[in-house]
């Protein structure tokens, strides 16, 4: 595979370029500062995954607004998720009152944003909107509604452009699908 990083070697295919993710990524943006005209919603960022979507998210959308950080934790160093969600990094502020929109790199079982919307309306959320790079229906185990997404994949192991396995390839800049290799030595 012809690229500068040699951790593409550990992929069976690209998925989606980093040019198809950037123009999702606007796209999705227009729809969301439709939808928070006259609004000052906080964004959180649900680390680590989300970096990258939220980082060129962020610079698309047309309205004022807050940001802040979670960080929840539900796959440990497996391939698939354990539906066990932890709460690793809490949010600096309070959302009482306030409109929250989710910034997400991947809905799977959706156990994590369910155990994010439960707990976001118990703080007192006005609204609480789920932004999400990539959604994985075939693996819900839970119903979630998912306001905005930019791609709906089939059930592979995906790395890249934020997310990880076992903590690398993250910093690729596409998403591409793991080689089996890599997980099943
Ligand atoms: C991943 C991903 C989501 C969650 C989705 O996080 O970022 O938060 O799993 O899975 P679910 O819909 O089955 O709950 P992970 O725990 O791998 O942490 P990370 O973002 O730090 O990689």
């Amino acid at each position: 595979m012809e690229n500068q990083f040699s951790q593409y070697q550990d992929l069976e295919k690209i998925m989606i370029t980093r040019d198809e993710i950037q123009t999702q990524v606007k796209e999705v943006a227009k729809r969301i500062s439709a939808d928070y005209q006259g609004k000052t919603p906080v964004v959180v960022c649900i680390l680590k995954g989300a970096v990258m979507f939220f980082a060129d998210l962020l610079r698309e959308l047309d309205f004022p607004l807050v940001t802040d950080f979670m960080a929840i934790s539900s796959y440990g160093s497996s391939t698939k998720s354990t539906g066990v969600v932890k709460l690793v990094k809490d949010l600096d502020r309070d959302i009482c009152g306030r409109d929250v929109l989710v910034v997400e790199d991947i809905v799977d079982s959706g156990m994590t944003l369910s155990y994010i919307k439960k707990e976001f309306a118990q703080r007192g959320a006005a609204s609480v909107r789920i932004a999400t790079l990539l959604d994985k229906p075939a693996r819900r185990r839970v119903e979630l509604d998912v306001d905005y997404s930019c791609f709906v994949i089939p059930d592979a192991f995906v790395v890249g452009y934020g997310l990880d396995y076992d903590e690398k390839y993250r910093n690729l800049p596409d998403i591409g699908v793991l080689h089996p290799r890599i997980y099943t030595k």
